[in-house]
């Protein structure tokens, strides 16, 4: 069996990718802060009869995280593929928005634990086994802000440009050793209740993404434009 962890998984992005891997035969390892959301996620998917199982951490506690991942690993015999795309619905501690005139110090190093740290602590968990094997995927994902930044989400996309750096740097490096890191940017608003006149898209329209990703192994970056 090949497993999928995504990390930051919630009911839109995660379980769709969940959904995408799992229908292809993928067993699904969720990791997110909140045990009884990713419980109700695991019993969606199992009712479609895709295996799935939660393994709690905090992508701001780098201990909890690499906990989480060493438990999937050992629960499901490995991890073939890593997708990173927390998103704070519900508070989290420190992440507040600012705009790129109001960025400081205080409000910008918590996206960056957030975004940059958690993927590579992530990235770190599962990498050496990858490497070892000579196979693995990684997957990262922000806004589209990483590449064009919007003027609201100043601290946001510095800290997601500097995550998009660094995999695209990775993505190069790793070329030939059988390990695939790609970004993927999400261009759009996902679901309902976005600002009038954004690009809207559905979980489920962007999911195939992922998909198409993994299986050519080609492209350091896809952007989703809707
Ligand atoms: N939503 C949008 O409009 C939008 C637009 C562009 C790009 N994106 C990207 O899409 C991805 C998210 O997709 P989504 O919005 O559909 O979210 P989702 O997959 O429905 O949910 C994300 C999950 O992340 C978990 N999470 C939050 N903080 C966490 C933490 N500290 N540690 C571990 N897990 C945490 C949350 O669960 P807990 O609260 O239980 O931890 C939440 O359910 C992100 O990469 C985001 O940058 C989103």
């Amino acid at each position: 069996m090949t497993t999928l962890a995504i990390v930051g998984a919630g009911p839109g992005m995660g379980l769709a990718i969940a959904r995408t891997f799992g229908s292809r035969g993928f067993d699904i390892a969720l990791i997110a802060r909140t045990k009884d959301k990713l419980q109700t996620l695991v019993d969606r998917l199992g009712q479609e009869g895709i295996t799935a199982a939660a393994f709690p951490g905090d992508v701001m506690d780098r201990a909890s995280l690499t906990d989480a991942l060493d438990a999937a690993e050992a629960h499901f015999g490995g991890i073939d593929v890593l997708e990173y795309s927390p998103a704070p619905h519900s508070p989290v501690p420190g992440i507040t928005l600012a705009a790129a005139s109001e960025v400081t110090v205080d409000n910008l190093h918590p996206q960056i634990e957030y975004t940059l740290y958690g993927a590579v602590a992530a990235a770190q968990a599962v990498l050496p086994a990858m490497r070892e094997a000579g196979a693995g995927t990684l997957l990262f994902t922000t806004g589209g802000g990483s590449v064009s930044p919007v003027a609201m989400l100043g601290n946001v996309n510095a800290a997601a440009a500097g995550l998009r750096n660094w995999v695209i740097n990775l993505h190069n490096e790793l070329a030939g050793t059988g390990v695939y890191a790609a970004h993927v940017a999400i261009n759009t608003w996902i679901g309902d209740g976005g600002p009038p006149g954004f690009p809207t898209a559905t979980p489920e329209q962007i999911a195939p993404l992922y998909w198409d990703l993994y299986e050519h192994r080609t492209r350091s970056e896809a952007v989703f434009n809707g």
